[in-house]
């Protein structure tokens, strides 16, 4: 990592028409989070002592993020959308404070790795005035082409205005520009809107610096990690790019998937050794999953941590605030939010445990339902160590359940049951010796007596 000081300036302006959404394109989520945060995160990983974010007007959803996500981040409106040149003069207050390297990186563009923006840096480090990041492709349509003469980069051309020749360049602009500070205010403000689109192209700083006879390199980067985001597709598209890394970087830190196609994971999902991952599984923000953790097909888990050892699903939904125990198991249809499974502990069918403390190795029942919720207030249920609950149990919340404590099969317990104590709390059976057989008779006659008589 170079240690020269650096600003990241994250451009976020675009309207995203084309997302054909109430919500800004920056906003739009990949991997659980929104395309910024991944670009803030890369700033971050890329070494940017300070970041700038430039937005359009009217953003408040995006400047509201931009100051949860990353609250030393400074913000700065672009009111008209005139280009990317004039998009980084938007922040000219920031770039005036003086880091030594500038990095711009667009909102759209999430899958941008700090290895490449360290790579970027590290060209400056070694001396370049600027490092454009470019990569090579098949489908160079809609990008800049990176015009290069005896192997140095001398031009970037837009799409709209490059010739026939020139379009059939592959070798093209990711959107990654690495700037050394120096002299950087004075170049963007010679930028000039001669061109096609009649915008400030901040690829034009290329030429600009050449001609200023400053040292141009490119810094060539795998066609993923470009990928912008446009449209719903492309969005799409970055998502499954997205997804396969993760999945990959699941197997190599050790986890055993059977159908990695089917397994979605979020940006911040934590997977130990030795898991076993079947198919059809979603991980939603925020899952750590110790070693040894079996999760079996169907399972949809967010906001849950799985301590090793434990066993979840087939079919078994977790919740934020479900905190798994080590060798816990949690069968199918079971539900678990905001609740604590103590070691060892088995819930293993049709079961919601919310808003409840199970205490170690204790038995739930199929089908018990602790009722956390009266229509205005959340309350509590505790259940101690080695409680034995039995089957379609309801308790009641707020309610305790001593340690070693067993609740009769069909239960609805509505208030504390007492340490190694038996709680029954439904009608007790009667029987009534021959009354069925009797019953069969008298309706068999019924019958037989109403049936119209044959002629
Ligand atoms: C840009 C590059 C192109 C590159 C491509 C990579 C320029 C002129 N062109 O083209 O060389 O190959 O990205 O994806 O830079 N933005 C603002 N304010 C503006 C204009 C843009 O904030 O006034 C932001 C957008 O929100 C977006 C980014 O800058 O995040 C890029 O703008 P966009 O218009 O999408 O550029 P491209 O035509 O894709
Ligand atoms: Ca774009």
């Amino acid at each position: 990592m170079p240690k020269r000081s650096c600003l990241a300036i994250i451009l976020a302006a675009g309207e995203g028409t084309r997302m054909k959404s109430a919500t800004p394109k920056v906003l739009h989520k990949v991997g659980g989070l929104p395309m910024l945060g991944h670009v803030l995160k890369a700033a971050a990983g890329g070494g940017a002592t300070e970041v700038a974010v430039v937005i359009g007007p009217k953003a408040d959803a995006v400047a509201l993020f931009v100051q949860t996500a990353a609250p030393h981040a400074t913000l700065h409106e672009q009111r008209e959308r005139l280009g990317t040149g004039h998009a980084v003069l938007a922040a000219k207050a920031a770039i005036a404070k003086g880091a030594e390297d500038v990095l711009v990186l667009f909102g759209d563009a999430p899958l941008v790795t700090p290895a490449t923006l360290v790579r970027a840096r590290k060209a400056l480090a070694g001396g370049a005035d600027m490092a454009v990041v470019g990569f090579r492709t098949q489908s160079p349509t809609g990008y800049g082409r990176l015009i290069e003469e005896k192997g140095r980069l001398v031009a970037i051309v837009e799409e709209k205005d490059a010739t026939a020749e020139q379009k059939r360049i592959g070798f093209v602009n990711a959107g990654i520009i690495a700037f050394r500070s120096e002299g950087l205010l004075p170049l963007l403000k010679k930028i000039g809107n001669q061109n096609a689109r009649g915008e400030y192209y901040l690829t034009d700083a290329v030429a600009l610096a050449g001609a200023a006879r400053r040292k141009v390199v490119t810094v060539e980067a795998d066609e993923h990690e470009a990928a912008g985001v446009n449209d719903r597709m492309q969005l799409s598209h970055a998502e499954g790019l997205f997804q396969k890394a993760m999945r990959e970087t699941a197997m190599e830190e050790g986890a055993t998937m059977t159908a990695p196609s089917t397994v979605w994971f979020s940006y911040d999902t934590q997977i130990g050794k030795d898991v076993t991952i079947e198919p059809n599984v979603f991980f939603g923000p925020g899952v750590t999953v110790g070693d040894n953790v079996v999760i079996r097909a169907n399972s949809h888990i967010e906001g849950a941590r799985i301590s090793s050892g434990a066993t979840i699903g087939p079919f078994a939904r977790l919740r934020p605030g479900a905190l798994i125990g080590e060798r816990v198991h949690i069968g199918n249809f079971v539900e678990v939010k905001n609740a604590k499974i103590d070691e060892g502990a088995k819930v293993n069918h049709l079961t919601y445990i919310g808003d409840a403390q199970v205490g170690a190795a204790a038995n739930i029942g199929a089908g018990t339902i602790t009722c956390n919720y009266d229509g205005f207030d959340k309350h509590w249920t505790k259940i101690g160590a080695g409680a034995f609950i039995g089957s379609n149990s309801a308790l009641v919340a707020p309610v305790t359940i001593g340690a070693g404590a067993n609740v009769a099969a069909g239960s609805v317990i509505t208030h504390d049951v007492a340490d190694d104590a038996l709680a029954v709390a439904r009608a007790r059976q009667e029987d009534k010796p021959g009354w069925a057989k009797k019953y069969r008779e008298r309706r068999v006659q019924e019958k037989a007596a109403s049936r119209p008589k044959a002629k």
